[in-house]
């Protein structure tokens, strides 16, 4: 059974980020709500069905990952990426984002600086400083046409002594699939200056046809051995919810001290219905995958025309991967919270703070696209409308919004 991408699906009630806090995180239900990374387009039914044959056995007991599980993700990095695995490299983990918080408490000490290349995923900054290390921010350079490292810049804070780096690939939010010379040239400093690279894949699979995702790691056995990376099936699969990833260490030394520090915190169980669901779809979901690519890529091909036709405004790279699109509102001159209340009682949308991604982010949103093209016309729609208002009041937005103080006041 295929799914029918064109409907849309209703997610209200469901208690999901996205649809059920408009009213906490944006004061207003009656937006479109375009922030959190998971999509509103369905799992695999295969997926779905994987979860209810196991439901209908009652016992929800305590439960192992077996050999097939390990070797379906495996099969899947071999095929898609190229990259060999051995089974005694991968370790468990519940999320992405706990696995770097465990890397770097078993890595680092606190006080110890760790470098990000900003703006990126804001729980980047949180899992830094939620751990007493200290962030240390490399902003990339944004160029006419793309995205791209600054490694003079790098270098010079790597040479200050920089204990990890907590790396984006392909980049959130900028969309950047990164190429084999950057990641060379990237693993090259940092085995010069002895900082091991964190490397979060969790976006790999969700690439576009012009380019290729490289597993940083598969470089070569020298830039394995300095490499950690964190993958999920959670956005490739759309299973966020199930709690479930892997973790790829080929060097042994940094594996024991992370697997320990797992152990340590008990945190290497697993949901029964996250195993399966990954088990099945690295497994069967390939054809699913396959043809939810093409729609998020036809979906990012009409965000890109739709802008650049009727909103030029507004800049941006057309993303190479991942389903955010990074949206440059600096033309309007609005302060940040202009911007975000522009958005919500203007054009009735809920974007992710640019700020929220590092200080590069002033003047930015961030849109998730993975949604069904007819809701992302309305959204198109509406910020096209909302835009044409502005330009009339030569941006004057307090001419545009009756209780303008109020909402500007207001945090
Ligand atoms: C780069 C990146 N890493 C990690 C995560 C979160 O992953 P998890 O839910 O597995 O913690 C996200 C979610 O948006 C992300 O964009």
């Amino acid at each position: 059974m295929k799914r029918d991408y064109n409907k849309i699906y209703d997610r209200k009630k469901t208690d999901c980020f996205k649809w059920d806090l408009n009213k906490e995180i944006y004061g207003k239900d009656d937006i479109i709500s375009m922030w959190v990374a998971d999509m509103d387009l369905p799992a695999d039914p295969i997926v779905e069905q994987s979860i209810i044959d196991r439901a209908r056995h009652p016992i929800y007991g305590y439960t192992f990952r077996n050999d097939a599980y390990f070797q379906a993700f495996m099969d899947w990095q071999y095929t898609r990426n190229h990259w060999k695995i051995n089974r005694n490299w991968l370790l468990n983990s519940t999320s992405v984002v706990v696995s770097i918080n465990m890397i770097i408490r078993a890595l680092t000490q606190p006080g110890d600086k760790i470098l990000i290349c900003t703006p990126v995923y804001s729980q980047f900054f949180v899992t830094i400083t939620d751990t007493g290390r200290q962030i240390v921010t490399s902003s990339l350079i944004n160029d006419n046409d793309e995205y791209k490292l600054d490694f003079a810049d790098i270098e010079s804070k790597l040479a200050a002594g920089v204990k990890l780096l907590v790396f984006c690939s392909p980049h959130n939010p900028v969309g950047r699939v990164w190429g084999k010379k950057e990641l060379e040239e990237l693993a090259r400093l940092c085995i010069k200056y002895d900082t091991i690279i964190v490397s979060d894949e969790i976006h790999s699979d969700l690439v576009y046809s012009e380019v290729s995702h490289t597993p940083l790691a598969s470089l070569s056995p020298t830039i394995s051995a300095n490499t950690i990376t964190c993958m999920s099936p959670g956005k490739t699969f759309n299973i966020s919810g199930l709690s479930i990833g892997f973790i790829i260490i080929e060097n042994e030394e940094l594996r024991e001290l992370i697997r320990q520090k797992f152990l340590s915190y008990h945190l290497m169980a697993a949901n029964i219905f996250g195993i399966t669901a990954c088990h099945t779809a690295y497994s069967s979901s390939a054809p699913w995958l396959d043809n939810t690519i093409s729609y998020l890529q036809a979906n990012r091909d009409f965000l890109c025309n739709y802008i650049s036709e009727n909103i030029p405004q507004i800049k941006l790279h057309k993303p190479q991967g991942t389903y955010l699109v990074w949206l440059d509102f600096s033309y309007f001159q609005l302060s940040q919270k202009q911007l975000q209340c522009f958005l919500v009682h203007l054009a009735a949308l809920g974007l992710d703070n640019g700020t929220k991604y590092g200080e590069e982010g002033e003047g930015f949103m961030r849109l998730n696209f993975a949604c069904s093209r007819q809701l992302l016309q309305k959204a198109l729609d509406q910020l096209n409308e909302a835009v044409k208002k502005l330009m009339q009041v030569e941006g004057k937005l307090e001419k545009l919004i009756d209780n303008y103080k109020e909402i500007e006041d207001c945090d």
